[in-house]
């Protein structure tokens, strides 16, 4: 870390520390602390904010703000479709307005006017950065069709180039507008174009309505108009800014003076956040700082897409999880749960024993799938009340190997690499007695001890086919009774600490043994 007066020198040196950092870190939270503290320090600022964009509820959402306690700030965009498809900076084709999330139903109350279909497209300067939009309502034919998305597309164009210039108003982008209308075959068409100065999309030209003209005036605060405009802004004295959106500092007593808000754009042009940061100690933020932030706001962009795929693959392999667990459980109603529950006593002993996060995550993969291999145990000997025939036991015996035999066939991550092993041997036994290998002591995966133990505890706790649920101080007694012979003495102790069941001062011999681990 660095202060405000470091050199040249000392700044790209750290830019380039950020960029090792940032690269390195696939979880997108504590990214965002590292991004946030790097950023005050890097800036001599008093506190910095990562808003990121939530695509589902068009907010930019700040988790994270350094200097802030804990305090999640969300800046609520509702922009309606034109700011929606601004922001993403794609055509938006819309057949029914009022099943769209985003849809604005003020303005048609305001303009009394009914909207049906919907088409809009950003108009983009040269440069990448939002000029506003053009849209197009109510398709004569019911719905706009993708023809009509490529016209709009290419007149939007045409219509950026003349905002970009600023020679267009009024007569080319009307012109325009009524050309496109007359070709599409629909009711309105009209153009907005960004005021950065006020946040606000103005309609300049209105186009088959009854000539009024209607300004959307968004209140996007300075990180939301960053976001919408895709441009960086710098702002010397907030409260003197009319962008500036006082009501924050009103209600949390803070004083904003000086700001900088840069954009954070996906490897696709899309935004995807902001990064902010705020009352630089020594005077306003300076041109310098302003480039300093947009090259390292270039860094993290990179780091967070790649955190949000990141996330997004561990979300699916864990919904996969859930779906096999569930497949198993759905085999037989009176084991459900059975999996998803090995795997949280499995984890709390993990953690007990001061397990990492990734170690317990491995843990639960192979929780969860322990069992799988009874997909292939028939239903006869699965659900069977009673003793099984030695040949029914052999049977059930063969659904660990099974576990491993179909596990080995799915593509695990490196992290993942010993789910097959370590969920094939959870019945092995310390000494020996175990199957499918007979793998003893040091042989045996460790995180399987652990499996066994908290199969083993679940398995007696829960009600069976052959016999009800027992307590945990009987089932306790249970495993105490073959600790160091079948089962890890310092699993069931870390079992216990979890429980918060201390050792018995007596030892009382452990009830019958009527359980099947299966
Ligand atoms: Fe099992």
């Amino acid at each position: 870390m660095i202060d405000a007066s470091a050199s040249d020198d000392q700044r790209f040196r750290h830019c380039l520390e950020i960029q090792r950092r940032v690269s390195a870190e696939h979880n997108l939270d504590r990214l965002a602390q590292v991004v946030m503290d790097e950023v005050t320090a890097l800036l001599g600022a008093d506190r910095s904010t990562l808003f990121l964009f939530d695509r589902d509820t068009m907010e930019l959402r700040a988790n994270f703000a350094a200097g802030v306690e804990g305090r999640a700030l969300v800046v609520p965009l509702r922009m309606g479709i034109v700011g929606t498809a601004i922001l993403r900076r794609e055509i938006a084709n819309v057949s029914n307005a009022y099943a769209s999330p985003y849809f604005n139903l003020e303005l048609d109350s305001i303009l009394g006017y009914r909207t049906e279909s919907l088409l809009v497209a950003p108009l983009l300067a040269s440069d990448g950065h939002v000029l506003g939009g053009l849209e197009l309502l109510n398709k004569n034919a019911g719905r706009f069709t993708a023809e009509d998305e490529v016209l709009a597309k290419q007149a939007a164009g045409r219509l950026a180039k003349w905002v970009e210039n600023g020679d267009a108003y009024p007569a080319g982008v009307e012109a325009e507008v009524i050309a496109l209308r007359n070709t599409v075959g629909c009711d309105r068409g009209t153009v907005f174009v960004l005021e950065e100065g006020s946040g606000r999309l103005a309609a300049i030209h209105a186009d088959g309505g009854d000539g009024r003209s209607i300004s959307l005036n968004m209140k996007l605060g300075i990180a939301g108009l960053t976001a919408v405009a895709g441009r960086s802004i710098r702002i010397e004295e907030a409260w003197e800014d009319s962008r500036f959106d006082r009501s924050v500092d009103q209600r949390t007593g803070y004083r904003t003076r000086s700001m900088l808000c840069v954009p954070l754009k996906s490897a696709s042009g899309e935004s995807i956040g902001v990064v902010q940061a705020i009352n630089k100690h020594a005077g306003p933020f300076s041109a310098d700082d302003l480039a300093t932030l947009e090259a390292v706001a270039g860094i993290v962009a990179i780091a967070i897409d790649n955190a949000m795929l990141f996330s997004d693959q561990e979300r699916q392999f864990h919904s996969m999880l859930d779906v096999l667990a569930a497949s198993i459980d759905a085999k037989d109603g009176m084991t459900a749960g059975h999996s998803t529950n090995v795997a949280q006593h499995a984890v709390a002993i993990g953690g007990e024993l001061g397990f990492s996060i990734e170690e317990l995550d491995l843990l639960r993969v192979a929780a969860v799938l322990h069992d799988y291999g009874k997909i292939g145990v028939s239903d006869s000997v699965l659900k069977k009340e009673g003793l099984l025939s030695d040949e029914e036991f052999a049977e059930m015996k063969g659904h660990a190997s099974l576990t491993e035999d179909i596990l080995t066939r799915i593509h695990f991550t490196r992290k993942y690499r010993n789910v097959p092993l370590i969920a094939a041997s959870h019945h092995e036994r310390l000494d020996g007695s175990g199957y499918p290998r007979g793998l003893t002591g040091r042989e045996i995966p460790f995180m399987a001890k652990i499996l066994t133990v908290a199969d083993v505890f679940e398995a007696l706790t829960a009600d069976r086919h052959y016999r009800k649920k027992m307590n945990t101080e009987d089932a306790l007694a249970i495993l105490d009774a073959g600790a160091g012979t079948r089962f890890d003495s310092h699993v069931i102790a870390a079992l216990r600490r979890y429980l918060a069941v201390p050792e018995p001062l007596v030892v009382k011999p452990p009830p019958a043994e009527n359980y099947r681990s299966g």
